[in-house]
């Protein structure tokens, strides 16, 4: 009696249970889909959002202090914002960078504005993923392999030796900004692509670059209408450039082997690997990816050097027993740069004080789970140098100057000037042998000081000496 109540009680119960217990389960599940929580936050105005707050602190080189700091401080290293119109989630830390970076292509991609797109070409590397990233990497990546650093240095040397001896010698004063951009134009046309530089030609892409970051509005006298016609003027000469090249490897056969970056990428065009259009968009590129960042790294380094005479003697003590090893005009090789080690520690330490990029924008391309927060799909997300590089967590002392630092090893993705994942830049051994050989030549030959040792530093977007950074120089040898 008792047996079969309980089992009445348990047949009629049973469906009840399943049902609760099943829906209970859905419940759950449904309400798991919808518990996105997405990072903390202020999303600011609609439509602009806080991009005016960006621009500001951006201009006054203040991103760090006035935008990301603040906003750590109350959100935490992850938080939303909105800036031109897209809902962004900035993250910061070593973790979070790598988590984005080396997730190129599986859950971000690279996202830059329409101007840039339209100003450095669609089909730029940037703008490229899977094969076709992987065929320009291969090419740039040859062309700055070990072989191709062998004979880009005495190159990059002759090209220094022969801008000071032209432009530096009987002088008293130059702006060291200015040279470092003229020498990096040089270093990338003549040195790493092999095309020899026009008068004129440097100022048509400055006037591109000036567009590079500016809206995207047309009307006659705006920066970006100024750039597009410069862009224009850029392409016919390219071309004429290219189907030159053509002509000469088709004809004599001149082989890709001249170690050049336009020679192979002319002969992935005659293997029909690439266009005409991808072989122009991607010198565009690299210019622009070279041109800004590689002359403030230097101009910062040097400005560090100023600052600091202990680090200046021992940089200085490094390049003479370099020189005491040659003999008279002969070039640098590969192996004296290896030996540059302290000089290179002072010129990654300012980059980790003044990074070149301050970080930059990525598309969510899925829904992104991370720590507990969701990146929704079509959202931005700007990584950026500043949340690692000044964090004590990763660099003691982070504001102040000191480059034995990096004689210990640091962690993977706390320091980025560079960049990281498969987009790490592609040029960091020609700005590396271009900021070593430009300070060798500079410091053995000349004695310099600052004219302004209190110089702001002006973003337009990029960091650069609002003077240009002018210096008083004489020459050791006279
Ligand atoms: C101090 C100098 C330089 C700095 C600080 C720098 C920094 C960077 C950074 C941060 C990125 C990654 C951007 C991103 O993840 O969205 C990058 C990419 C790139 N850089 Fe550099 N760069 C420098 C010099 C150069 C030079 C000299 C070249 C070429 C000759 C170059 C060519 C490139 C290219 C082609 C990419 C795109 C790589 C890709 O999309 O796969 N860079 N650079
Ligand atoms: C230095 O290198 C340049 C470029 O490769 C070359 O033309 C020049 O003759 C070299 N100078 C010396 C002294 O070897
Ligand atoms: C510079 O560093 C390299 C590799 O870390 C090392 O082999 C070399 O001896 C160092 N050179 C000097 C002069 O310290």
């Amino acid at each position: 009696m008792f047996v079969d109540t309980s089992y009445v009680l348990l047949w009629t119960l049973f469906p009840l249970i399943a049902v609760v217990y099943f829906s209970f389960l859905r419940h759950k599940k449904c309400c798991n889909r919808d518990k996105k929580v997405l990072p903390p936050g202020d999303m600011g105005l609609p439509f602009i959002g806080e991009t005016m707050e960006f621009f500001n602190a951006q201009r006054r080189n203040q991103l760090f202090e006035e935008f990301v700091e603040p906003r750590i401080q109350k959100h935490g290293k992850i938080f939303k914002t909105r800036i031109m119109g897209s809902p962004t989630v900035v993250v910061n830390g070593a973790e979070a960078n790598k988590f984005i970076l080396s997730n190129e292509f599986k859950l971000v991609k690279s996202s830059w504005p329409s101007s840039s797109v339209q100003l450095m070409g669609s089909d730029c590397i940037m703008e490229k993923d899977s094969d076709k990233h992987r065929y320009l990497r291969g090419v740039i990546g040859t062309t700055l392999g070990y072989a191709g650093l062998e004979v880009l240095v005495p190159k990059i040397c002759s090209s220094v030796r022969f801008y000071l001896a032209t432009n530096w010698k009987g002088q008293e004063k130059v702006s060291l900004y200015h040279s470092t951009k003229v020498l990096t134009f040089s270093i990338v046309f003549e040195c790493l692509l092999g095309i020899n530089v026009e008068p004129g030609m440097l100022d048509t892409f400055e006037r591109v670059l000036e567009g590079v970051f500016s809206p995207a509005v047309e009307f006659p006298g705006s920066k970006f209408w100024r750039a597009k016609k410069a862009r224009v003027e850029i392409e016919k000469m390219l071309i004429k450039v290219v189907r030159k090249k053509r002509k000469e490897m088709e004809e004599k056969l001149l082989s890709k082997e001249n170690g050049m970056l336009l020679s192979r990428l002319v002969h992935g065009m005659i293997q029909g690997e690439i266009s005409e259009k991808e072989v122009i968009d991607n010198v565009v590129l690299l210019v622009f990816a070279a041109h800004d960042t590689t002359s403030i790294a230097i101009a910062m380094t040097f400005k560090m050097l100023a600052q600091n005479p202990d680090c200046y003697k021992k940089l200085l003590q490094e390049h003479v027993d370099i020189l005491n090893n040659k003999k008279c005009g002969e070039n640098l090789t590969i192996e004296d740069t290896k030996n540059m080690n302290y000089t290179w520690q002072v010129a990654r330490e300012s980059m980790r004080l003044f990074p070149p990029i301050f970080g930059s924008f990525r598309k969510a391309i899925t829904d992104i789970e991370y720590e507990g927060l969701t990146i929704p799909r079509g959202w931005k997300v700007l990584w950026t140098t500043y949340g690692t590089h000044y964090n004590e967590q990763y660099f003691k002392d982070p504001m102040s100057f000191k480059p034995s630092r990096f004689e210990e090893t640091i962690q993977p993705y706390a320091y980025v000037p560079f960049g990281g994942g498969p987009r790490l830049c592609a040029g960091y051994q020609l700005a590396k042998l271009n900021i070593l050989i430009f300070v060798h030549y500079v410091v053995t030959q000349y004695d310099w000081f600052l004219l302004h040792p209190e110089e702001p530093i002006t973003m337009d977007p990029l960091p650069f000496p609002s003077l240009g950074m002018p210096i008083r120089i004489s020459s050791k040898y006279t």
